[in-house]
């Protein structure tokens, strides 16, 4: 027996914000970005809670790839302040601090209460506001560790377009990537169903129609919004199928070297896609592909990029990366972003391939990589 459900409702569209006004709680904390307060973003909120007249206190010590120590801080706060509800605002890294921060503080003993959770990307990207993932980093040690656990989904989404055309050009870049590889290795992933199939589908055609345009125009409203939904679908995906081995592999970038999670996405993902479907340059046509195989050539049909046999079409779609890398000004290689000398790169690929091969995402990749495998790939990608 199979089962799929979708727990945390979602609300989307124009004034879509206007939710927080009709809240009931009495005291909330908001977990905010950091961007978000000195933006003025905040004001968005603010306005809302104070319609609703309830009392809310502001938490804005929160970091990219949120580490254990800032989450204790969090952790201190919720305890301290005792809110019904946690509001999430920003990017991924907002939206997972709260995730555990509220797991921590409920399970500390110290709370008479479970408190909800409402969560308010401002990025599209992560899908985290639909997700029980949320991915913490152990800077001591270089790991990131995804915690998962439905307690960290949260009760309510809003996706608001007018949080995001504040977005510069490379995040959007980045977080588009992101959207894009959570929705193909949920495509591929060997716990794909129907019902993710169809999510991640969706996700795909409009990172396909609307990720460049966002780019290019920040104001494009439209493009916006649907990069938004895109996100929030990708997320209910691989919230159900889980991801791939393209996951496990830049989790570790983000914790060796603190390249952005989508940027390390998007960097590996031409090679995972080669290394998934066992095609390169120089394969022949086979009778039988890999499921998997044929799951991309659907991909690169969604995307406008029939080809002439499975060979050239499944290179029409690692092409098609490639061709999104080049207009978003992306960096192609980890020597071309600078974050590490050469030494420093090759003398942590051990140590990363490991961690990559236990990384949860990667148990559901199509193809099961050795740590060789892994290893050939950090290095492919210098
Ligand atoms: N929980 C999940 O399911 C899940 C899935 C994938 C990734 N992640 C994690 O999420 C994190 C990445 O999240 P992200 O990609 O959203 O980036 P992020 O939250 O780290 O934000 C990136 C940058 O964008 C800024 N920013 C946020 N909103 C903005 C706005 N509206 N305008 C301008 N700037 C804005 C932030 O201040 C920050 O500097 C990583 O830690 C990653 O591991 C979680
Ligand atoms: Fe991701």
């Amino acid at each position: 027996m199979k089962s799929f459900d979708i727990k945390v409702k979602i609300h989307f569209g124009e004034k879509s914000l206007d939710r927080l006004a009709q809240l009931t709680y009495n005291r909330v904390l908001v977990i905010a970005d950091p961007f978000v307060v000195s933006s003025g973003l905040i004001h968005h909120i603010d306005r809302r809670l104070q319609k609703a007249e309830l009392e809310y206190k502001i938490f804005s010590d929160v970091v990219p790839d949120p580490p254990l120590e800032k989450i204790t801080l969090g952790v201190v706060e919720v305890i301290e302040y005792k809110p019904e509800c946690i509001i999430a605002v920003g990017g991924g890294s907002a939206i997972d601090s709260a995730k555990a921060i509220r797991s921590v503080a409920e399970k500390s003993g110290k709370l008479e209460n479970k408190i909800d959770l409402i969560a308010i990307p401002t990025t599209s990207g992560t899908g985290s506001e639909v997700t029980s993932f949320a991915v913490v980093t152990d800077t001591e040690n270089k790991t990131k560790i995804p915690l998962v656990s439905d307690e960290m989904l949260p009760q309510e989404a809003i996706l608001d377009a007018d949080l995001v055309t504040s977005v510069p050009p490379n995040i959007t870049a980045d977080t588009g990537m992101d959207v894009f590889t959570h929705a193909l290795e949920s495509y591929v992933s060997t716990e794909s169903n129907e019902f993710t199939a169809a999510l991640a589908e969706k996700a795909i055609e409009f990172v396909g129609a609307f990720l460049l345009r966002s780019y290019l125009d920040s104001n494009d409203y439209h493009a916006r919004s649907k990069m938004h939904c895109a996100s929030c679908l990708a997320g209910l995906a691989f919230n159900a199928s889980n991801l791939g081995l393209n996951h496990g592999m830049a989790h570790q970038l983000g914790a060796f070297f603190h390249i952005p999670h989508g940027r390390a996405n998007a960097l590996l993902l031409p090679y995972i896609i080669e290394y998934n479907s066992n095609i390169d340059k120089r394969s022949r046509s086979q009778d039988n592909y890999p499921k998997q195989v044929k799951k991309f050539v659907t991909v690169a049909r969604m995307l406008g990029l029939q080809n002439f046999n499975t060979i050239t079409t499944i290179s029409a779609l690692v092409s098609w990366i490639r061709f999104m890398m080049v207009e978003m000004d992306m960096p192609h290689s980890i020597s071309e972003i600078g974050c590490c000398t050469e030494q420093e790169y090759f003398a942590a690929i051990p140590d990363m391939a490991q961690a990559a091969l236990e990384d949860s995402t990667t148990i559901t990749n199509p193809r099961k990589p050795t740590k060789q495998d892994i290893e050939e790939l950090y290095t492919k990608i210098w």
